[in-house]
């Protein structure tokens, strides 16, 4: 009996390893489709993640099927969780202009995030994305040291936008340095849109995972919002590391993916 035991437990601790979905006992592991496992834990201040960082909380009172956000940022959503990377929602930063030409925009937000003092940085897979045709977006952000770019989105005729991709015209990307940890970016225009207004209202800015990216053309620029969903969110990449001076078996961290 006991050894029968002693073999069941063996049998569904290996398949569980074979998965990598290992989370500490008695503590939750799924939250929708979305399995989750140590170092990465379910609950705030639940002792099942490695640290506070780690922490993720399933939101189920308010969506069906539940939603994971992370906890350091509670309107940041985790999508997917491999065992280096997460996938996670971010903002997009828009301006938007009325035809009038001295006026100042009516709708506008910034984006920013900060991971400052956490395990994750943004992954070089996303890029930085300006989506307009009299659009000029500055991007600030720290890695260590400071990062300053700017990136710029002009057209003149909605002849000039090609459909399906990003040409560097009026859809324009540039990279990120390696271990960028925050970011604001802010847009400004040139003429206001006001040569522009009949075909694009509104400038975008967004660090996004440039696979991901669907530019459809005309259509997103006379639409709100429509790059990748009908919020104006993005899927973003973060790296996530165990930072730790011990070996990974001294830390006796070394439970499912963890290296
Ligand atoms: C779930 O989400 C709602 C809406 O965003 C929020 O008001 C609520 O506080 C969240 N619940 C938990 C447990 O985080
Ligand atoms: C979870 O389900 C949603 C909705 O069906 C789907 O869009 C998403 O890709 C799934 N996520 C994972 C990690 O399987
Ligand atoms: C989620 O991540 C896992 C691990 O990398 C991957 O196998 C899976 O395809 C991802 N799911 C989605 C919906 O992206
Ligand atoms: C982002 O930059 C803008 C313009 O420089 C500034 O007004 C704003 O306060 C910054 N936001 C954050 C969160 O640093
Ligand atoms: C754009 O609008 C701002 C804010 O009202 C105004 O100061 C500026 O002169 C306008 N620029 C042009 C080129 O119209
Ligand atoms: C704008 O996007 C929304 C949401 O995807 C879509 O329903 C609508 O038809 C689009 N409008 C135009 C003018 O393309
Ligand atoms: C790891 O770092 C901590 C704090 O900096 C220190 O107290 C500890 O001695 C270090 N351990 C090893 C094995 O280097």
């Amino acid at each position: 009996m006991f050894l029968l035991f002693i073999l069941f437990l063996f049998n569904s601790l290996s398949s569980d390893m074979a998965t990598g979905n290992v989370a500490k006992p008695s503590c939750q592991t799924q939250c929708g489709n979305l399995t989750v496992a140590y170092p990465f834990g379910i609950g705030e201040g639940s002792g099942c993640s490695r640290d506070a960082s780690f922490d993720l909380i399933c939101n189920s009172t308010d969506y069906d099927p539940p939603k994971l956000f992370m906890d350091i940022s509670g309107n940041i959503q985790v999508d997917n969780i491999s065992d280096s990377e997460m996938w996670v929602t971010s903002y997009v930063a828009f301006r938007c202009y009325n035809q009038l030409v001295d006026v100042t925009p009516d709708e506008e937000y910034s984006a920013w995030f900060n991971l400052e003092g956490t395990p994750f940085s943004f992954s070089q897979r996303n890029k930085f994305t300006v989506i307009g045709c009299d659009d000029f977006a500055m991007i600030t952000g720290s890695n260590g040291g400071d990062f300053t770019s700017g990136c710029l989105g002009l057209c003149t005729r909605p002849d000039d936008v090609p459909d399906g991709y990003c040409s560097g015209i009026e859809c324009y990307q540039t990279t990120i340095p390696k271990g960028l940890k925050t970011y604001n970016a802010t847009l400004s225009s040139i003429r206001n849109h006001t040569r522009v207004f009949s075909f694009n209202r509104c400038g975008y800015v967004f660090l996004g995972e440039e696979d991901n990216l669907q530019f459809h053309g005309l259509q997103d620029l006379s639409n709100s919002s429509k790059f990748y969903t009908n919020d104006p969110i993005v899927p973003t990449v973060l790296e996530w590391a165990i930072q730790s001076n011990l070996s990974c078996i001294e830390a006796n961290e070394c439970k499912g993916n963890s290296s």
